[in-house]
């Protein structure tokens, strides 16, 4: 018996070497070889992948573009670009590339995550239209309400220990709760974050688990253990939220356009141009979507630039300045008092630069007959990808690029072409950020209501390391959190 046990092992252990060894090499003869980038690289997709699951691939990423120059091979059949000509090579109006299978790992198919270009085209026009600036000023009431909340809640802890990045990713799910599906989660009036929340993180970490071992996430959602259960079904909680939000809604509201949100004219379509809208199965996945991709970059975003100003208090006194002189207050901080104020215009450019809240490449595939890009032929079917966090510091374009500088921004009126081009942080292109507007309203808004009254500054040298970069596709500090102090500013 123990013979046959010691044959079949050594049998099974000789299997397993010979896979691996004759994957290797297959991978060592891709066609892609030859491009720079290390041989760990070469060898295995799985090497990204571990980096990946430890948030730091973009930091890896980037690291390998200092070493390597603006083109690395990142695995077998990847590649990551950095010029200006590449990102609109993979990118641009009329590129090849689309989606890469990755986005069906991320949820429920909608807007986001849709791969084919006439299907997309077809959907963002039902969805788009929801974002129009009319309607954006239309739902800032609801905007400046939840920035009052935010605003009570400093006040009630002027002086004392303040988890920024807690109350201002409330601040975000708030406002997504309000605008998109008609009722906040009330985040901000507690002081722990709602079950949705817990369900919102967790959903990200079953969707990397399932696309890195999928076969492992079956066996664990047959497993009968009530925690593990409640964690796989995670996505299942979050979609089935939007969905009953949704319904809760038509049946209080109707289907007519009345109201200031943007789920009304979801439901509504867009009659005058002859827009129908989608079915309520699909605008409840997209509305549970859209606080997905509303709430951690949005909350994230203000949380690095609330943190930034701390760093550099010349630039919170700028900016106080520049509020106080405007019109902001006598306005009521409306969005129109303060969306074209230089100082913060150019804070809110830096911030996105420098802490970029989609930091790693956004990756696309090249069609079967492959494409240039960059000027060099790339086979079919080849993952391509660029990355915020290096183009957003190219030393051409950006002098001291690993310094925080909002001058940049204003001594060169808003960015040069070449700093616009490289500026991924929004992504580009056809698939380019839909809630862009509404998410410059947030931060504006917020950096004028609480900088006019509140100066902040890091609680402890602690600070500085909870807020290093960690990648889980958004940009997420270290520490998982931000301790300021915030008290009365003179
Ligand atoms: C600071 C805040 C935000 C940043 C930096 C950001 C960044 C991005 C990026 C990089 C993409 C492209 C993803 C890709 O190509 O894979 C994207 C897509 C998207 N974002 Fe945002 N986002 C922000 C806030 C928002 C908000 C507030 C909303 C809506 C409520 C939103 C809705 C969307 C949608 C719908 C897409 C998909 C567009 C498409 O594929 O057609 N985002 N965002």
């Amino acid at each position: 018996m123990a013979f046959f046990t010691a044959t079949y092992s050594a049998v099974g252990l000789v299997a397993l070497v010979s896979y691996v060894l004759w994957k290797a090499i297959a991978n060592l003869t891709s066609p892609i070889r030859s491009l720079p980038g290390p041989l760990s690289a070469k060898l295995s997709s799985k090497w990204l992948l571990t980096k990946d699951l430890a948030g730091s691939k973009a930091t890896t990423v980037h690291a390998l573009h200092q070493k390597y120059g603006p083109v690395v091979q990142l695995s077998p059949n990847e590649i990551s670009f950095s010029s200006i000509e590449s990102i609109k090579d993979i990118y641009g109006q009329g590129t090849k590339c689309i989606k890469s299978p990755a986005y069906d790992n991320f949820g429920r198919r909608g807007l986001f995550q849709i791969q084919d270009p006439e299907e997309h085209r077809q959907r963002a026009k039902r969805v788009s239209h929801i974002f129009s600036q009319a309607s954006l000023l239309n739902m800032e009431p609801l905007v400046q309400e939840q920035i009052s909340l935010l605003i009570s809640s400093i006040e009630k802890n002027s002086g004392k220990q303040f988890d920024a990045l807690h109350w201002l990713r409330m601040t975000a799910l708030d406002v997504s709760g309000e605008v998109l599906l008609g009722k906040s989660f009330e985040a901000l009036k507690g002081n722990e974050p709602p079950p949705y929340i817990h369900h919102l993180d967790n959903a990200y970490l079953v969707w990397s688990l399932e696309g890195l071992a999928p076969w492992l996430c079956k066996v664990l959602s047959f497993l009968p253990i009530k925690g593990l259960q409640e964690f796989m079904g995670s996505g299942n909680y979050v979609y089935g939220y939007g969905e009953d939000a949704m319904r809760e809604y038509i049946r209080h509201y109707g289907r007519e356009p009345k109201r200031r949100d943007l789920l009304t004219k979801l439901i509504a379509g867009n009659p005058k141009e002859n827009i129908k809208p989608l079915t309520d199965a699909e605008i409840s996945v997209e509305v549970s979507n859209l606080i997905f991709a509303a709430t951690d970059t949005t909350g994230n975003t203000m949380t690095y630039m609330v943190y930034q100003l701390c760093c550099h208090p010349k630039w919170q006194a700028k900016v106080r300045e520049e509020i106080r002189n405007s019109a902001a207050k006598s306005s009521n901080f409306s969005f129109e008092s303060v969306q074209s104020l230089p100082i913060v215009n150019a804070i809110i450019h830096e911030t996105l630069r420098f802490n970029p809240v989609v930091p790693s490449g956004l990756p696309r595939i090249t069609p079967p007959q492959g494409c240039k890009i960059g000027g060099m032929f790339i086979p079919g079917k080849t993952i391509v990808s660029a990355q915020a966090l290096t183009t957003q510091r190219n030393p051409d374009f950006f002098p001291n690029p690993d310094s925080f500088n909002p001058q940049r921004w204003l001594s060169t009126n808003g960015g040069t072409p070449q700093m616009k081009d490289s500026m991924l942080v929004w992504g580009k292109g056809t698939r380019t950020c839909l809630g862009q507007n509404m998410a410059l309203m947030e931060l504006k808004i917020m950096l004028a209501r609480v900088m006019d009254k509140y100066a902040v500054r890091i609680r402890s040298e602690k600070t500085h390391g909870d807020m290093l970069m960690t990648d889980h596709f958004t940009l997420i500090p270290k520490g998982q959190k931000c301790e300021l102090v915030f008290e009365i500013a003179n």
